[in-house]
């Protein structure tokens, strides 16, 4: 049975699929919005007119410990693998899952807050566990503040609860949904540094980024927006708190290897992911918090 948080017009649901897979489904007079509490993953976000801003998967699991393929997936403590040096490029440790534990993690719905009928913010929370500690030895508190309105604000704030500073990787890694591949460039990245993971080389951007085949790349000292001009619209995604960005579209053989992927998945996607990754990591002493924060129109 669902359950309400409001009687007002703006409506924050807590509702269930049938596997019991938890999820909050947020409607106000801009926008609607669902998160997932594995993961406090955002798997849907439309402004009432124009297509959904977020892709997902026709072929997405909503399963327990699997993390759901398209939306915002939150990538903690590490993006990709753990790194021995921020800058370092380390051996993948297979042991460890790819994105790090937050994204398949089981959260808490902390607060709701109705700002006013155009506006709701909801903020997710979660800790250290045992399980978790085995994985990564620190003792943390991690909140996502979502402030779903014409423009989805994201705020992922990390805080350290241990007695010794540790280091953290991170990213949303936004799925944004879009007409076509050959449609789209991003803009806002012309002469930054990036990290190739495909050839394993680090290059310098020239012009805006096309896509006509696999992009895997970090890019580093970003700090203006970024644009995904489509066809018939633009995103704008402004981060803060970050100053590394990774653009992946995975092209039909990777969509062929991978989960919850159809051949043809990476024709409708472009990932812009909002990030600390490489050289961007953040070093994040007893008692002091860092915030990523992505804001997307
Ligand atoms: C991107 C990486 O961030 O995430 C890609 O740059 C990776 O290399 C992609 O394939 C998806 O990862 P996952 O673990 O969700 O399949």
């Amino acid at each position: 049975m669902a359950q309400n948080y409001s009687l007002a017009k703006v409506v924050i649901e807590h509702k269930k699929l049938i596997n019991g897979f938890e999820y909050i489904e947020i409607k106000n007079t801009s926008a609607t919005a669902k998160i997932a509490l594995q993961g406090a993953h955002i798997f849907e976000y439309k402004r009432h007119y124009g297509n959904p801003v977020l892709w997902l998967s026709e072929s997405s699991d909503f399963e327990h410990m699997k993390s759901i393929r398209g939306g915002i997936p939150v990538c903690w403590p590490w993006f990709g693998t753990p790194r021995a040096l921020p800058s370092g490029r380390m051996p993948k440790d297979e042991s460890l899952p790819q994105h790090g534990f937050a994204r398949t993690a089981m959260w808490k719905l902390k607060n709701t807050n109705e700002t006013d009928a155009n506006s709701t913010e909801v903020t997710f929370s979660l800790s250290h566990t045992p399980e978790s500690l085995k994985l990564w030895p620190h003792r943390f508190e991690l909140e996502l503040h979502v402030i779903v309105s014409d423009t989805l604000t994201v705020e992922l704030k990390t805080t350290n609860l241990d007695d010794k500073a540790f280091l953290i990787t991170q990213a949303l890694h936004t799925y944004f949904d879009i007409s076509h591949i050959s449609h789209v460039r991003v803009k806002g990245l012309d002469k930054k540094p990036y990290f190739d993971a495909l050839s394993m080389k680090e290059k310098i951007q020239d012009g805006d980024i096309i896509f006509n085949r696999e992009i895997d790349r970090v890019y580093q000292d970003v700090y203006g927006k970024i644009l995904l001009i489509d066809k018939n619209r633009t995103i704008k995604i402004q981060n803060e708190g970050s100053s590394s960005v990774v653009v992946w579209n995975p092209w039909v053989d990777k969509c062929k290897r991978m989960s919850a992927m159809k051949p043809s998945s990476y024709e409708g996607m472009v990932c812009i992911e909002s990030a600390n990754a490489f050289d961007d990591a953040r070093i994040i002493k007893p008692n002091e918090s860092h915030t990523l924060k992505a804001m997307i129109n």
